[in-house]
């Protein structure tokens, strides 16, 4: 698996996480059966966007509605992109450009999503997976 630079949330299972959605979607680029792939990555994607909801409840994170909303619109995003590529692929269409796009996107917006709001937001709470408070 190729490690991605991103910033620690401090809790090695989501640092783990968020590598795997990375290499899901880089690797979607080649793959011969992206339209089922796409749609295991949006449950994975799914999975880890419910697990951080569950820490902000668990531990009370403040000033997450921005953060939840962000997640409901990329999962919103890769579910409508994952419907055309199914109507594209049905049809026989190359979707080479689409995937490209979709890869390029998705990776930027990982980056700055992990950046810009799970690092500072929770990841400050934690350190070695261990809740420290603020
Ligand atoms: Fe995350
Ligand atoms: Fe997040």
């Amino acid at each position: 698996m190729v490690r991605e630079n991103i910033p620690s949330v401090n809790i090695p299972e989501m640092d783990e996480q968020h590598q795997e959605l990375f290499s899901a979607v880089t690797a979607l680029k080649d793959s011969a059966n992206c339209v089922e792939e796409l749609g295991q990555i949006i449950d994975a994607v799914d999975a880890h966007f419910k697990a951080e909801e569950a820490l902000f409840e668990k531990y009370q994170i403040p000033n997450v509605i921005t953060h939840r909303s962000e997640h409901m619109k990329f999962l919103a995003t890769l579910q409508k992109k994952h419907a055309e590529l199914s109507t594209k692929d049905e049809a026989k269409e190359d979707l080479s450009t689409d995937l490209e796009q979709l890869v390029k996107s998705s990776v930027k917006w990982l980056k700055i999503h992990t950046n810009a709001y799970d690092a500072p937001q929770y990841g400050t709470f934690f350190k070695d997976g261990e809740y420290i408070g603020n």
